[in-house]
């Protein structure tokens, strides 16, 4: 039998911790902010939208009190747009391979459609304050660090200033810069290693796993025809019972200790080998990774620290800024909606606002 399944859940973390005592296995020391990129800045709405941060907040707090399950899917919206082309908000348009218009969409990339509703939403309210000022992939980004901050995770500032795109991701783009959850560690640390993450920032970036589901369909190659050996043995049979079939259409939690509670039970998962892809499981199995995962583990503010770090580094991938993109009227199309008019054929009015 498996060490693991000796242990009832609430005690695993205090067992890991004692073990982790006596070997001296912390590596990852704290993590530095980093840099606003050029034209970012902490300060960019301070005079054309001082409200910004608050409407946001505050009406995530209504949404995430009806459904805290919310907070996950504006979080990975984000992830999705800033590693397909930057953070130019080009998940968001019509057309795009991950939404909002599904047709397109590879079934195992699906963003939760409310995502798009909410940021749509927030554009409403702030644009009603403020004017067409501020740009649906800063409104991602800013739902994205709430969401995390909601859920009983660390806060952050972000630089402002990124701008929207004109074109949306197709689905070659898209498949080739987000990884699939068949994903070993190798092709974790190269795909995002050529994004500019360390093997640090790609552990802590994949504890945003710590929230939110995931469909039968992104792990039941784990589990048919036979449980892939890296898998706990109890995990596996109640995943059984939940994904019956390796097309099932259900979803499971992702993980199992605090579903929605943005915190390092994930890790604790993952030590447990109660990680539901390859993708996570794979970062304690590889040696390279394995010490992040257990520091992590161990010390939730060290995950906080590092956390933080890479998701600012990830909100500055390739951003639009000063001129580039436009300011959106709607975030899921562009102004002009027709992505053959070439930018500057733009009526005035849009060239005016956007300008800001
Ligand atoms: C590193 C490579 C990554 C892979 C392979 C990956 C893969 C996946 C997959 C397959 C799902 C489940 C989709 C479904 O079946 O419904 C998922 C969900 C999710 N991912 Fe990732 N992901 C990665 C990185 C990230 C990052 C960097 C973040 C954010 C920091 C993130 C946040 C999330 C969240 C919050 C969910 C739950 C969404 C919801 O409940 O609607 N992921 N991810
Ligand atoms: C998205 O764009 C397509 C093609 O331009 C159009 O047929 C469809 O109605 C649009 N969807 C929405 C929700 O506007
Ligand atoms: C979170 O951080 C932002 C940006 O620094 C700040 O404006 C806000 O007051 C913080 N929120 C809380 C509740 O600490
Ligand atoms: C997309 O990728 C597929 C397979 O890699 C390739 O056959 C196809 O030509 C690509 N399409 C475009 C538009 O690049
Ligand atoms: C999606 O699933 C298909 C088959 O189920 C697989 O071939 C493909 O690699 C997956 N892609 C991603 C990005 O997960
Ligand atoms: C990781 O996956 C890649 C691509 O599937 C494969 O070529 C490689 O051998 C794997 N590496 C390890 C260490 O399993
Ligand atoms: C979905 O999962 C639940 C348990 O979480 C299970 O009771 C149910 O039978 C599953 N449904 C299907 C269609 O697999
Ligand atoms: C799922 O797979 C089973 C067995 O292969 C098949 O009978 C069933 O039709 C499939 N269901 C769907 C929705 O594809
Ligand atoms: C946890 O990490 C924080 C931040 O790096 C550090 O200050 C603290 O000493 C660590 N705690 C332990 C018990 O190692
Ligand atoms: C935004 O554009 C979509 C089509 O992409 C349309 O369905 C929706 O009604 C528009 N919203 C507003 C407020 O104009």
């Amino acid at each position: 039998m498996a060490m693991a399944n000796i242990f009832k859940a609430s005690t695993i973390p205090t067992f890991i911790f004692l073990l982790l005592l006596s070997c001296n296995t912390i590596i990852i020391s704290h993590a530095q902010t980093p840099a606003p990129a050029p034209g970012l800045s902490y300060t960019f709405y301070r005079t054309t939208c001082p409200q910004l941060e608050s409407i946001i907040q505050q009406n995530l707090r209504t949404v995430f009190a009806s459904d805290i399950g919310q907070a996950a899917g504006l979080l990975r919206l984000h992830f999705h747009d800033c590693f397909v082309q930057g953070c130019d908000g080009s998940v968001l348009l019509n057309g795009s391979a991950s939404g909002p218009s599904e047709q397109d969409a590879p079934p195992n990339l699906t963003l939760r459609a409310q995502a798009f509703a909410i940021i749509e939403n927030l554009r409403r309210l702030v644009h009603n304050a403020c004017g067409r000022v501020v740009s649906c992939s800063d409104i991602t980004a800013l739902a994205a660090r709430d969401a995390v901050f909601l859920s009983g995770g660390p806060n952050y500032s972000l630089p402002l200033g990124r701008r929207d795109g004109l074109t949306f991701a197709t689905r070659n783009a898209t498949l080739a810069n987000l990884p699939p959850p068949t994903a070993n560690t190798s092709t974790l640390l190269n795909s995002l290693g050529q994004k500019g993450f360390t093997p640090t920032d790609v552990v802590a970036l994949s504890g945003g796993h710590t929230i939110g589901i995931s469909h039968c369909t992104s792990f039941t190659g784990r589990l048919y025809p036979t449980r892939d050996p890296t898998m706990d043995q109890t995990f596996f049979n109640n995943l059984r019972i939940t994904c019956p079939a390796i097309n099932s259409t259900n979803t499971t939690f992702m993980d199992i200790r605090s579903p929605n509670v943005f915190d390092n039970r994930y890790y604790v998962d993952l030590m447990n080998r109660q990680g539901l892809f390859t993708s996570d499981q794979d970062l304690y199995t590889d040696s390279r990774t394995r010490s992040i995962v257990t520091s992590f583990a161990v010390n939730q503010t060290l995950f906080y620290q590092n956390f933080v770090s890479a998701m600012i580094k990830m909100a500055q991938l390739s951003v639009l800024t000063g001129t580039q993109g436009e300011i959106r009227a709607n975030c899921s199309r562009r102004n002009s909606n027709d992505l053959f008019i070439l930018p500057t054929m733009e009526n005035d009015q849009d060239e005016k606002l956007a300008s800001y």
